[in-house]
């Protein structure tokens, strides 16, 4: 069970956009009891088709944003960012940083069919890290991979569903379908915000994937060893333990930040210029 007495520590979460909202959302459920800052790089969203040196200079400069406002450890809550710069942060840095992981082991191993899907960036499709746990993974599994081209894009316009959100989906989801696959993995973290949707299609007979209660229970593993030397405190309330920052639309991070905790006050939310 989770130990509701662990102690505070500041956890820095980033993302291309507001898609790390849903590892977020998954973190605060099992660690209500820090503090957490929440960083959206919106201007700069899609991370997708960017260069990797680009990715990695903004997530150099994000990394440097949430340490000087405290951070002890670091959440890429991206899977392109984490394909593209992780190992980067991870010796330029020496705080801790947890990054997402292709959920390709559970779907492999829970697949009957043998076929699994895969809706992810370019920037994650063809990433080493993703590459490397099909290798280790996947054998003898059929891998249907689709670049979810615009998804994102509609995430940030909470565009959550709707016929445009439809025809899009369908056309990633039906050729994976056909091939049999009965499970699903949601490469970005944009696209849990698109579940509905999603399983419209799908109906229930096919499991799709979202790594984010993984990642949160391997960030409480990672705090739960650093707790020795943290002073103990009182639990906040989910409304007051998030501080979020944007370099693009602030309405639209506060929009997806309230449909997981509504009630969050207009001073949580900041701009960030740079
Ligand atoms: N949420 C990001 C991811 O997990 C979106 C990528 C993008 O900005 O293209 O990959």
């Amino acid at each position: 069970m989770i130990d509701q007495n662990l102690k505070i520590f500041t956890v820095g979460i980033f993302d291309s956009g507001v898609g790390g909202l849903s590892v977020w959302k998954e973190i605060i459920k099992i660690m209500p009891n820090n503090n957490y800052i929440y960083f959206s790089d919106s201007a700069y969203c899609p991370y997708g088709p960017r260069p990797q040196s680009e990715i990695i200079d903004r997530a150099r400069a994000i990394t440097k944003f949430l340490i000087g406002k405290g951070a002890d450890i670091i959440v890429v809550a991206c899977n392109t960012a984490t394909a593209a710069a992780i190992k980067t942060l991870r010796e330029e840095f020496s705080l801790p940083f947890i990054g997402m992981e292709p959920a390709v082991k559970p779907a492999a191993l829970c697949s009957k069919t043998g076929v699994i899907g895969v809706l992810a960036t370019k920037g994650t499709l063809s990433g080493s890290l993703y590459n490397q746990t099909l290798k280790t993974y996947a054998n003898g599994i059929e891998v249907i991979e689709k670049e979810g081209k615009g998804l994102v894009a509609l995430v940030e316009e909470g565009k959550l569903n709707g016929e445009e959100t439809d025809q899009l989906l369908r056309k990633y989801i039906t050729p994976m379908l056909e091939k049999g696959a009965d499970q699903i993995v949601l490469g970005c973290t944009h696209y849990p915000f698109l579940l509905e949707a999603i399983k419209q299609i799908t109906g229930n007979s096919v499991k799709i994937i979202d790594p984010a209660p993984a990642v949160a229970k391997h960030l409480y593993d990672v705090l739960e060893q650093m707790q020795e030397e943290k002073l103990d405190y009182e639990p906040l309330k989910p409304t007051e333990t998030t501080m979020f920052y944007t370099t693009g639309n602030i309405e639209t991070l506060m929009g997806m930040a309230r449909r997981i905790v509504p009630g969050i006050e207009d001073e949580k939310f900041n701009a960030a210029d740079f």
